[in-house]
């Protein structure tokens, strides 16, 4: 009789210490479930449902957009967006006459002014920078798009990059979008001082690559790294200027600097990527799945990359091996492709 009552508290007391494990773990289960349910559904809300902060907040008229980059792809696009919602832009980079023919089409479509700025970012000093000064500081600026960027010639390991290479990524990457926002910085700051109508938008043209590490991208990956954290940063700072920063996670776009041509569902065009973006200012998207303060995925494509890559178990680390691959496969290929020419041209 003794043992049947020992045997049935023993079996009582391993019941409850299993009931209590399978109650943690269901709590547990619900707990992750319910987070995950929440996070995509504010992906799919902002990506797909709410508008974002108008641009006319920024100051459409008699304001000024600068754009750095503007020659071309992204860049290009967030020119002609900008100046048909009515802003007066401002168009930086080398080539000259790449950005008289924008400025002149910017002005015949949307009937705003536009001045050009010419300079190389890999060659500047204090005088490049005093330059944009000048330029600037009679212009009531309302938006400044760093988008100025630029990627290795090839994927390659670090210690085949070359110095100078090395030494342009990181000066077009970090130190023009650092600088250009020190220049542009205080001159939004003064004029949100003059009256609380004024706001600011800063926009940091980010990659998916600050996120995920990219062997054989090694410097343009960590740039963009700098540029999400310089960027979440600053938006703390300013927020009390009502100036907003937002940096873009991009994922692939169709353009030079890609060298991807074709356009897919997850690689659009850059005019319908700019149009997402000045669409969702103020709106996280794809980045709302980890809630990265002040990133934006607004291109609905993206939005779904970002969302996968974060809700994979083990997050954006998990794709380094993968994105080493990759790159390697890349690199044969390019190699591949030099040779053909060089054989071609013999
Ligand atoms: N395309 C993508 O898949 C992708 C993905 C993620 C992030 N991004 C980012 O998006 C931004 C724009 O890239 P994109 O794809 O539009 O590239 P892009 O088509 O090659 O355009 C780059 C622009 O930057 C200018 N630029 C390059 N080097 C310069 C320098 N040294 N000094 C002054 N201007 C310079 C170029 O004009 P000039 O030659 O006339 O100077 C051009 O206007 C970059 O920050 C890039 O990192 C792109």
């Amino acid at each position: 009789m003794d043992s049947l009552v020992k045997n049935f508290h023993f079996s009582l007391a391993m019941d409850s210490k299993w009931d209590c494990l399978l109650w943690f773990l269901l709590f547990v289960g619900l707990f992750k479930s319910l987070g995950f349910l929440w996070r995509t559904g504010l992906v799919i809300a902002q990506t797909f449902l709410i508008p974002g902060k108008s641009l006319s907040l920024f100051g459409v008229k008699s304001a000024w957009a600068v754009v750095t980059g503007a020659s071309d792809g992204i860049g290009r696009e967030f020119a002609l967006q900008l100046g048909a919602a009515g802003f007066n832009v401002v168009l930086m980079a080398r080539n000259e006459s790449a950005l008289k023919e924008l400025a002149t089409e910017i002005e015949q479509k949307s009937g705003v002014s536009t001045k050009i700025h010419l300079i190389d970012f890999t060659k500047t000093n204090e005088d490049s920078y005093a330059a944009i000064t000048e330029q600037l500081s009679s212009l009531d600026i309302g938006v400044l798009v760093n988008n100025v960027g630029c990627g290795h010639s090839i994927s390659a390991d670090f210690v085949d990059v070359s110095q100078q290479e090395f030494g342009d990524i990181v000066a077009v990457n970090v130190t023009a979008n650092v600088r250009v926002t020190r220049v542009i910085l205080p001159m939004m700051i003064k004029r949100s001082a003059k009256s609380v109508k004024n706001r600011g938008l800063i926009i940091n043209v980010g990659s998916f690559s600050g996120a995920v590490p990219i062997p054989m991208l090694q410097t343009y990956s960590a740039t963009k790294a700098f540029l999400a954290t310089f960027s979440t940063a600053l938006a703390e700072e300013v927020r009390q200027h009502r100036i907003t920063v937002e940096h873009l996670n991009a994922y692939f776009i169709v353009t030079k600097l890609s060298k991807i041509s074709r356009t897919s569902l997850f690689v659009p065009t850059a005019k319908p990527y700019v149009a997402a973006v000045l669409s969702k200012i103020g709106l996280a998207c794809g980045a709302a799945y980890t809630g990265r303060p002040n990133t934006s995925s607004p291109f609905w494509g993206h939005a779904v990359l970002d969302w996968y890559i974060n809700s994979f178990p083990g997050g954006p680390s998990s794709f380094i091996e993968t994105s080493f691959r990759m790159q390697r496969g890349l690199r044969a290929s390019r190699l591949r492709k030099l040779e053909r020419e060089k054989n071609a041209q013999h």
